[in-house]
């Protein structure tokens, strides 16, 4: 066959589809006298979903399935006949005399493609098909509206909303996705999801019949594998164990949203919704992901963990070692871990070690018991001496229940910032050495071992490059307190022959590279430190932040966490390219970004015209990103603490990166949620509890986004406004506007009209939103980096903070607020190099 007799016989298969299709017809119902044929369609009530022949990707037979009528692209979520396809346009789909639906095809009469095929023969004509709004095709006895069928008791590669995936334990009925055997072909491809009810019942997906991920069990909230995937604003969801069903299923809070659940032929699970703006699915979180994701990857009784980057992801669980060190050695870790030999568990003084933050391990082999306490828990698993190890059941309600383990420990991962704890038994020996290494001198008793004699060559190692460091030493520094610079490094070598990932800078080449810290290349200065331009030796631009002395941390932990701040990298964030760490002197060294703070556009009033709206929507779109990401996002949760423009720095392409974020990690400041006495941020754009009580947590930073967002709006410094009348504040005047309905009076001038009316009313209402007095009524940053993305409605926003209870009792906040300000401004504000 030739181009041209294709192209003819193509141009007439298109002429004889659209004769078929010119009479087609658009049904509610399909009836025993109306059945639907090739280019009909049925239509749910509300138009939402539509039942019709299709063709997928590039095939050209024909499938019956249900898709999304209002979605742009064509997205099928149920097919009837994947395995049975049909040639032509002939399909027809009946309700035949026994009250089935019936699928046939070639008018032959003959056997039916597909049909509902149920057992009960009911001759009456009164049987009806429709499409409930759901996505549902149900079958039903129209007098009584009995459900004969439905398409939900049959799941095919997407878990639509109200679905349900598990099993129904009266009828044995399996509620499974089967993924598609390729984007051309619906027939049952190699993957499965589905609950496995063995031993306790977690959701696990197959490939060609094999464990391949898995979810996990139920922990009362959530997945144990899938941490990210909770009940929120959009989902609710819900889990049923019982005795007549294991069942979980999820519900739309707004069902305006279209979101699903599809796993596609590679068997990669999604959670999407669709984003009508940008015409797209948008995902949520998608499953298996890394390496640390597919089953077993450590074997029995290893843990992986991702963040093990410099090292292999493997480790053994306490208490036991690899099963074959040579192909440990190797990187392959699937062969597992034993018991250590001599580690006895059964009543010689054995315990439980906590791991944290796991995919608790395949619970085929466990047991639960609802009634008792972790404590209980604890007893019971010791007692055994089978028992493995135990953690609470439920993580709702503070925990409860008790899930243990009897035999090997299978697939085991450890997450950055979420999952459960896990209690290993671990033999006495073990038990005890865990205790010391908590406790702080333990550190030297180790020292017996190989990694002591690793620990001393660098030692030595080090002392000589010290030693002719500091002979070409550039500072004229004091040559005091370098002895107990040197006994506090014999410390710091265990660490260093562990991490050396982050780039160490050495003085000499920051001092060069900053023309000796000199003046001119001074950049500004904040509250940690002052910060300077540099050009390496190789034309690579610089930033150099060089730590003001005071702050009083050990060199080990400050490179503690350096590395790990280092290790956070999005599009939204200053890279940190390395430190420097020599003498007195702590430096971070950043990336170069020649555009300085989002500050030095939006509140200069020429710069600012280059800010037109869709710039400033990216903007601020790409500062949530970015917050989201130290959120929730990162390896470990990061509270900023001082978001503000000026620490928002503008790239060549003005993108926007958030700068100085980790500084209070960095610079020994409380690490955990809470209070701190001592109260880092600028005034304005500190929350109230902040402010007035040194509470922060991540929705303080939620309320300084806020601030930026309308700022970013109204072109107005928030902080302008205190000073010029301080009973009146932007965030005050915004609600004000909002309240009496003239919000767009707010909205920076400099931008003309060139500006959705509806898209800045909207960041104005979220801006609102974050500001709130009360932490607990603003958003997540997830919740606001969804807001931006689509048009959910919002709830109406409760009155900001210092809006209204301005004048009384507020004296001593402004005091203490300015207090903070001049002293503890670690701005990266940029002031006019040359
Ligand atoms: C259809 O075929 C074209 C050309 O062979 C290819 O580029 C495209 O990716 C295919 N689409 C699908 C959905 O398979
Ligand atoms: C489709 O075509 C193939 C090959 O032409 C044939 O073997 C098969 O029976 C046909 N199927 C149907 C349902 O007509
Ligand atoms: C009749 O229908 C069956 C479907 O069961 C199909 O396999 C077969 O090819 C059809 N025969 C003709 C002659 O079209
Ligand atoms: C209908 O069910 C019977 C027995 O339950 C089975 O043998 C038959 O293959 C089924 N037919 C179809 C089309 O699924
Ligand atoms: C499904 O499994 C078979 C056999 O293991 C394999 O050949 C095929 O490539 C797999 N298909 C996909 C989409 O993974
Ligand atoms: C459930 O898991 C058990 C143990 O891993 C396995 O033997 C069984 O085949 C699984 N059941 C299904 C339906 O996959
Ligand atoms: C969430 O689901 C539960 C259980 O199905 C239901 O009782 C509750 O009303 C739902 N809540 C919302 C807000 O949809
Ligand atoms: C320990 O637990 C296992 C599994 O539940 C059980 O089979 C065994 O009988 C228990 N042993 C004792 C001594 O209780
Ligand atoms: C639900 O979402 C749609 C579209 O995103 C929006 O128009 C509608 O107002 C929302 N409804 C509710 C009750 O939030």
């Amino acid at each position: 066959m030739d181009a041209s007799t294709k192209i003819l016989l193509f141009s007439l298969h298109t002429f004889l589809l659209f004769l078929h299709y010119s009479h087609c017809k658009t049904l509610k119902t399909i009836t025993q006298t109306l059945p639907l044929h090739d280019g009909d369609v049925l239509l749910s009530e509300n138009e939402n979903f539509a039942l019709r022949f299709f063709s997928p990707g590039n095939s050209t037979h024909r499938f019956i399935g249900i898709w999304y009528n209002k979605v742009a692209e064509q997205t099928v979520f149920w097919v009837a006949n994947g395995d049975r396809p049909i040639n032509d346009t002939s399909g027809v789909l009946s309700i035949n005399s026994a009250g089935d639906l019936v699928l046939q095809c070639c008018s032959n009469g003959s056997l039916p493609l597909w049909s509902t095929n149920m057992s009960t023969t009911i001759s009456d004509n009164t049987i009806i098909a429709q499409l409930q709004d759901a996505g549902n095709f149900i079958l039903l006895q129209a007098p009584s509206n009995h459900v004969l069928w439905q398409s939900f008791d049959h799941p095919t590669d997407t878990l639509m909303p109200f679905m349900k995936l598990g099993l129904d334990r009266r009828t044995g009925m399996d509620w499974v996705l089967t993924s598609w055997r390729s984007k051309d072909d619906p027939g049952p491809g190699n993957f499965t999801l589905r609950i496995n009810q063995t031993g306790y019942p977690q959701l696990i997906l197959y490939s060609n019949g094999a464990p391949h991920w898995r979810g996990g069990p139920w922990m009362g909230l959530r997945w144990s594998g899938v941490p990210q995937a909770t009940n929120n604003f959009i989902f609710n969801i819900s889990f049923v164990n019982n005795q007549e069903e294991v069942s979980y299923f999820y519900g739309l809070r707004n069902t305006s949203i279209f979101s699903r659940l599809v796993m596609d032929p590679s068997g990669m699970i999604q959670r999407s919704t669709w984003q009508a703006r940008d015409g797209r699915w948008n995902e949520f979180w998608t499953a298996p992901e890394e390496q640390c994701d597919h089953y077993s990857f450590c074997g029995p009784n290893g843990n992986c963990n991702p963040d093990n980057t410099d090292q292999f992801t493997c480790a053994c669980l306490p208490s036991f070692e690899p099963k074959s060190l040579a192909d440990w050695y190797l990187r392959d870790g699937s062969g597992g871990c034993m018991r250590s030999p001599g580690a006895s568990i059964c009543q010689s003084g054995e315990g439980f070690i906590m791991v944290p933050r796991v995919k608790v391990p395949d619970t085929s082999q466990a047991h639960v018991d609802m009634s008792l306490s972790l404590r209980e828990c604890e007893q019971k698993c010791l007692r055994n001496c089978s028992c493995t190890a135990y953690t609470s059941a439920d993580e709702s309600r503070g925990g409860f229940g008790c899930l243990a383990w009897y035999g090997d420990l299978l697939d085991i991962r450890t997450f950055s910032n979420s999952g459960q704890d896990l209690y290993v038994r671990v033999d006495a020996a073990t038990l005890a050495r865990m205790a010391k290494k908590k406790g702080s001198t333990g550190k030297w008793l180790i020292g017996v071992t190989v990694a002591a004699g690793v620990i001393l060559v660098l030692m030595i190692v080090l002392f000589i490059m010290k030693k002719t460091q500091r002979r070409t030493r550039p500072l004229d520094t004091p040559r005091t307190a370098h002895f107990e610079d040197e006994s506090r490094n014999m410390q710091d070598l265990e660490y260093d022959s562990k991490k050396s990932d982050l780039p160490l800078f050495d003085l000499s080449t920051v001092a060069t590279a900053t023309n000796n810290f000199s003046f001119i290349n001074k950049l500004g200065q904040g509250g940690f430190g002052s910060v300077y331009k540099g050009v390496l030796d190789d034309g690579k631009e610089i930033a150099v932040k060089r730590l003001s002395k005071s702050s009083g941390q050990g060199i080990g932990e400050f490179k503690n966490e350096v590395t790990l701040i280092a290790k956070l990298q999005h599009r939204n964030l200053v890279k940190i390219l390395g430190c420097c760490i020599q003498e007195d002197e702590k430096m971070l060294i950043y990336e170069y970004l020649p555009n300085k703070g989002l500050d030095s556009f939006l509140f200069d009033e020429k710069k600012r015209l280059l800010l037109d709206w869709r710039k400033r929507f990216e903007i601020a779109s790409g500062i949530a990103r970015g917050i989201l990401y130290l959120h929730q996002d990162s390896r470990f949760r990061i509270i900023h603490r001082d978001l503000k423009t000026s620490n928002v720095l503008l790239d060549a392409s003005m993108n926007p990166k958030i700068s100085d974020f980790g500084m209070a990690r960095i610079c020994g400041g409380d690490q955990i949620e809470g209070n701190t006495r001592r109260v880092v941020g600028t005034y304005g754009y500190m929350s109230p509890e902040y402010a007035m009580e040194g509470l922060f947590s991540i929705k303080s930073d939620v309320y300084s986004f806020g601030v930026v967002l309308l700022e970013i709006v109204s072109g107005k410094r928030n902080s302008s406004f205190y000073q010029e009348n301080p009973s009146c504040s932007l965030v005050g005047l915004v609600w004000e506007s909002w309240q009496k309905g003239s919000s767009l009076d707010i909205v920076d001038p400099s931008m003309g009209n060139m500006y959705s009316d509806c898209e800045v009313l909207r960041c104005i209402h979220i801006g609102l939103l974050c500001v709130q007095e009360f932490a607990m009524d603003r958003p997540t940053m997830s919740a606001v980096v969804f807001m931006l993305g689509t048009n959910v409605r919002l709830p109406s926003p409760m009155p900001p903070a210092f809006a209204f209870k301005r004048i009384q009792g507020r004296s001593d906040v402004s005091s203490s607020g300015e207090k903070a300000n001049s002293v503890n401004d670690m701005s990266l504000t940029v002031v006019e190099a040359r």
